[in-house]
């Protein structure tokens, strides 16, 4: 069969990023242009400076995209980008460019899910991973546990019922003063703490086994740090950061896996910037290797959010015929599972 070129755009946060995917699985270029230290000195991410910021880069990632593949785009066979969820005025610039481009070229438009991407990037990562199996999407704005019949087709069975996985290590990271982005430098700091130093809450939400809820384990570490300071104690922050994390890969490890095991599933695919997690990935792979279950989770650059990720699930919609029209629009709030 004739190989299927995708170009693939996503702008859906603060990245801007295009690449060069090969029939769902072969990488041929991967550019990504962070705006991580535009971001830095707010905090975490300002809307308007991340949507002006991509209508700068869109069109030179796009072309360094295309330039490193060794590919014009008469060569190439659908355009696929992230139409959601995210940040309205990000999807907008990387929607804009690619209908225009699909348009000018006369290719076929393909939308994404960013969470579906997510979960695909794992097929770029290992060639041989087909579903059906268990999924852990962990990122910035989502925590899920979902089932992944078949490409595309995806059964939610646990959700967060208030912050976001990724969310409550930026969280704690502005707290504990390392700023943003929290997750990769709470992950660094803890591996000079202790995780047993301090015992922070577990929470699970009533007669939901698979759903989770961070908030408490949040507030838990803001009303140490506060007590701490009140009673004038020094604060150790590699034992809260361990402590911490501890607290959330169990609950993230330990939920996935009593999931797997009661839908009878021996294959477990993590995806989304918190699978970057080093104490996860320990913490996953330990149970998973107890119960004789099959651990999958993508390299850390196809974790964060690229446009490789994009291109993966886009194949598997181009092989079932999906193509997008021009009123293709960014959708915020987009669930898993659903096309608009
Ligand atoms: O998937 P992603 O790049 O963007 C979203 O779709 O949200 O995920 C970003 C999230 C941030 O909350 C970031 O702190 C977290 O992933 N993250 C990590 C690590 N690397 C990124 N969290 C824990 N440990 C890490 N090593
Ligand atoms: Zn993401």
């Amino acid at each position: 069969m004739k190989p299927v070129y995708i170009l693939a755009i996503e702008t859906s946060c603060d990245e801007t990023a295009a690449a060069v995917v090969k029939d769902g699985r072969t990488v041929l270029s991967n550019i990504i242009s962070s705006q991580v230290p535009l971001h830095t000195m707010y905090g975490g991410v300002v809307p308007e400076i991340a949507s002006r910021k991509h209508v700068e880069k869109i069109n030179p990632v796009i072309t360094e995209a295309l330039k490193k593949a060794n590919m014009t785009l008469e060569e190439i066979d659908a355009i696929a980008v992230t139409y959601g969820p995210g940040l309205v005025g990000s999807l907008l610039v990387g929607l804009s460019a690619a209908k225009a481009m699909a348009y000018a070229a006369g290719k076929p438009l393909i939308g994404v899910h960013h969470i579906e991407g997510h979960v695909s990037a794992n097929y770029v990562s290992h060639p041989d991973l087909e579903p059906p199996f268990m999924s852990l999407i962990v990122s910035g704005g989502h925590s899920h546990i979902v089932i992944v019949k078949d490409y595309g087709e995806y059964e939610i069975i646990g959700r967060t019922h208030d912050d976001a996985a990724g969310e409550a290590f930026d969280k704690v990271a502005r707290a504990i003063g390392l700023g943003y982005p929290g997750g990769p430098k709470i992950d660094k700091l803890a591996r000079e703490g202790n995780c047993n130093a301090i015992a922070f809450p577990r929470a699970h939400v009533e007669d939901c086994p698979y759903d989770f809820s961070f908030s408490g384990v949040k507030s838990a570490v803001l009303n140490y740090l506060n007590h701490e300071e009140m009673m004038g104690n020094e604060v150790n922050k590699a034992d809260v950061a361990a402590s911490f994390q501890e607290a959330v890969v169990d609950v993230l490890a330990t939920r996935t896996v009593a999931a797997a095991k009661e839908y009878g599933f021996d294959k477990i695919v993590i995806s989304g910037g918190v699978a970057c997690n080093s104490a996860l990935r320990y913490k996953a792979q330990e149970i998973c290797d107890s119960e004789n279950i099959k651990l999958y989770y993508p390299e850390p650059i196809l974790c964060t959010d690229n446009a490789v990720m994009i291109g993966a699930a886009a194949y598997y919609e181009y092989l079932k015929g999906v193509r997008d029209d021009w009123t293709l629009n960014a959708v915020p709030n987009l669930k898993i599972g659903e096309r608009k």
